[in-house]
């Protein structure tokens, strides 16, 4: 007999996710190597829950970002994002997954057009994912940059005229505005100074509450993720070595 399973499915279940990527030839009498980027990761996140990524530099962290943001293919394993299989979808509805995930890079300069004003910067996604009136749209753009502590007299200025931690805050902005269910951040405060970093980090942690996003926050920083993450995996060589509750993971080590 089959027992009713009512649970909706977690934001994110990943199961065994492997890539590699060719190493340069050596020579031409021997086949390229491989590099094993991530092996066999396995994890999964509850709706609006906060789960850390901590590794070393090179531990395949962006690799695994890239993966289920479905811009690159694993070659093994599986992303199911809100139950559909994602790189599974066909372009379409890959496309109407994407409005679920957004991600925050380190460096805000480069997620920013130089030319493009906040209003446009943090208006964009909107744009190009949903058909909104552009009253509604301007509506949005607002109630994000103020969620963000910026306000109306920022959406006719340019990015060079902000601090790097006030444009962390725009970049933040532009990755909230479609109100994803899922935040991937890749390291959002490693170009940060030391006080920016704590105002920064407060900051995604007071948005993910309000909207009730889930986050993924990777850094290569402890410290970073344990404030604000209850749970958290390790990372190292392309594997996950430990993953469990922040406070258990914190005394075994
Ligand atoms: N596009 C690529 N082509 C070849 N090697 C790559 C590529 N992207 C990442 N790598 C390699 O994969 C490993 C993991 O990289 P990455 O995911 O960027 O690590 P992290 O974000 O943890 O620093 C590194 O050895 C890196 O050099
Ligand atoms: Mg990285």
């Amino acid at each position: 007999m089959s027992v009713m399973n009512d649970r909706p499915p977690p934001l994110l279940k990943v199961e065994g996710l492997g890539k590699h990527y060719p190493l340069p030839r050596q020579s031409l009498f021997t086949a390229p190597g491989r590099l094993q980027a991530l092996d066999g990761v396995s994890f999964e996140l509850e709706s609006g829950g906060a789960l850390g990524l901590v590794g070393a530099s090179g531990s395949g962290k962006s690799t695994l970002a890239r993966l289920l943001m479905a811009l690159e293919r694993p070659d093994a394993g599986r992303v199911e994002l809100l139950g559909r299989e994602l790189h599974a979808l066909n372009p379409r509805d890959l496309r109407n997954a994407r409005r679920d995930i957004a991600i925050v890079f380190q460096d805000p300069a480069g997620a920013l057009d130089p030319r493009m004003t906040v209003e446009r910067s943090v208006g964009e996604p909107l744009e190009m994912l949903e058909r909104m009136p552009r009253a509604m749209r301007r509506e949005r753009v607002l109630e994000t940059l103020e969620a963000v502590g910026l306000s109306a007299a920022d959406l006719g200025r340019y990015p060079h005229q902000f601090s790097g931690g006030q444009r962390q805050r725009i970049a933040i902005a532009r990755a909230l505005v479609t109100r994803p269910r899922l935040i991937i951040a890749d390291e959002p405060v490693s170009a940060l100074d030391m006080s920016v970093q704590a105002q920064v980090l407060n900051l995604l942690q007071d948005l993910r509450q309000r909207f009730g996003m889930g986050l993924l926050l990777i850094s290569h920083d402890l410290a970073v993720v344990a404030q604000l993450c209850e749970r958290l995996m390790v990372l190292e060589a392309g594997r996950i070595t430990r993953q469990g509750r922040t406070e258990d993971l914190l005394q075994a080590l």
